[in-house]
């Protein structure tokens, strides 16, 4: 097992660290004991917690439905009223067992329910094993706008078990490799040389634990030693938005319009793409970088070309959190490995972007 120890919050990785759950549940006396989860980390993951920790076994469920659909104040209302039907106190504990949606809207629920009550996160996806399980973001999508409402708070610690991995599908898989490439390609030359040339069919089933392991601890050093310079994103932090402006329009228009609508790392694949365009033009990535990243991106996430207008595109970006003065906030690359925080770039070569992106699938 791997201990990272931020200023918030212990991080343990590695199938062993169930034992370290269990001495946490043991040394914290909580009055009661909630777990949240959707339908699908109930039928996978919760027998399994159930099993390892025998205290959780009075621990009282609460289920909410799956998908990003969901993530909404509609499906916190039901968790607020399930903790309060069940007596939860400011002495309770939510663990929110799941998916990024869990983490984000549990954590949520968690720091407003009372003013606040402690809660844990136990991720089940890769993307939330290397990237939204820490950190401290947490929120709901609002108006069909990403993470609209939301608050800046720590879990007490976050339990990674890769075995969890094993009942996720592939398409799961390559949406968490999405955030992956991000950790690289905005902080790690090497690693990203590394990832993007080895072969391996990582999002094939049956990769090792061990394999998952060793790439879930290097996504969260990096966003580790980001996140502990700068918790509250009032600069240094935004470099992990690489990828997210574009996406997150790109993931709200899809969420609103598809009916198998993309999921949050496929929509920051092509935000990747297309931002990586624009840090050519406004940064100097060089355009053999711009080319690998390309080229990679393109071979593993197989992506559909941008059918919005420019208008609308840049309508949903505008909402962007990111955004001051109402410019568009990007976070670009300098080169494959540095990135650069807080360039605003025009529509026109936004609008190029685009293009350029839609040419590479032609
Ligand atoms: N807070 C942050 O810092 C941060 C960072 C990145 C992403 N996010 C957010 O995370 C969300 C995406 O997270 P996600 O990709 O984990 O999605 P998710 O939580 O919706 O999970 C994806 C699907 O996998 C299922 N699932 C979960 N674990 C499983 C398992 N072990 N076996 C089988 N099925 C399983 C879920 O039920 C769901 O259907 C988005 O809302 C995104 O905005 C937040
Ligand atoms: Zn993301």
């Amino acid at each position: 097992m791997k201990t990272i120890s931020t200023e918030k919050h212990p991080i343990y990785i590695g199938n062993d660290s169930v034992s370290e759950l269990n001495n946490f549940l043991f040394a914290d006396n909580y009055s009661s004991v909630f777990i949240l989860v959707d339908e699908n980390t109930k039928k996978h993951c919760l027998t399994k917690i159930n099993k390892d920790i025998p205290l959780l076994k009075k621990a009282k469920i609460i289920s909410i439905k799956s998908g990003e659909k969901n993530k909404n104040f509609k499906t916190c209302v039901k968790i607020w009223t399930e903790l309060l039907k069940q007596n939860a106190d400011r002495r309770s504990l939510l663990i929110n067992l799941g998916g990024g949606m869990i983490s984000d809207i549990g954590g949520f629920a968690a720091s407003t329910f009372k003013r606040g009550i402690d809660f844990i996160n136990i991720p089940t996806t890769l993307l939330a094993q290397t990237d939204a399980s820490s950190g401290g973001k947490t929120g709901v999508d609002f108006n069909e706008y990403k993470n609209q409402i939301g608050t800046f708070a720590f879990p007490k610690a976050v339990f990674i078990i890769p075995s969890f991995l094993k009942t996720l599908d592939k398409r799961q898989l390559l949406s968490g490799f999405a955030e992956v490439l991000k950790h690289a390609l905005v902080a790690d030359r090497n690693y990203w040389k590394k990832i993007s040339t080895t072969s391996l069919p990582l999002w094939e089933k049956g990769a090792r634990d061990e394999v998952w392991e060793e790439i879930i601890s290097r996504s969260i050093q990096i966003k580790n030693e980001i996140v502990s310079k700068d918790p509250y994103e009032n600069g240094l932090r935004k470099a992990l938005n690489f990828g997210h402006t574009i996406g997150h329009a790109i993931e709200s228009l899809s969420l609103r319009k598809d009916k198998k609508h993309l999921l949050h790392g496929e929509a920051i694949a092509i935000g990747m793409m297309c931002e990586s365009y624009l840090s050519r033009k406004y940064c100097g990535l060089p355009s053999k970088e711009m080319e690998e990243i390309n080229s990679f991106i393109l071979s593993v996430f197989n992506p559909k070309p941008i059918k919005h207008s420019t208008q609308t595109l840049l309508a949903m970006m505008k909402q962007d959190k990111k955004n001051r003065d109402s410019e568009i906030n990007f976070t670009l690359l300098s080169s494959s490995g540095k990135a650069e925080i807080n360039n605003s770039c025009s529509e026109e070569l936004i609008e190029e972007a685009i293009k350029f992106f839609n040419s590479l699938l032609a």
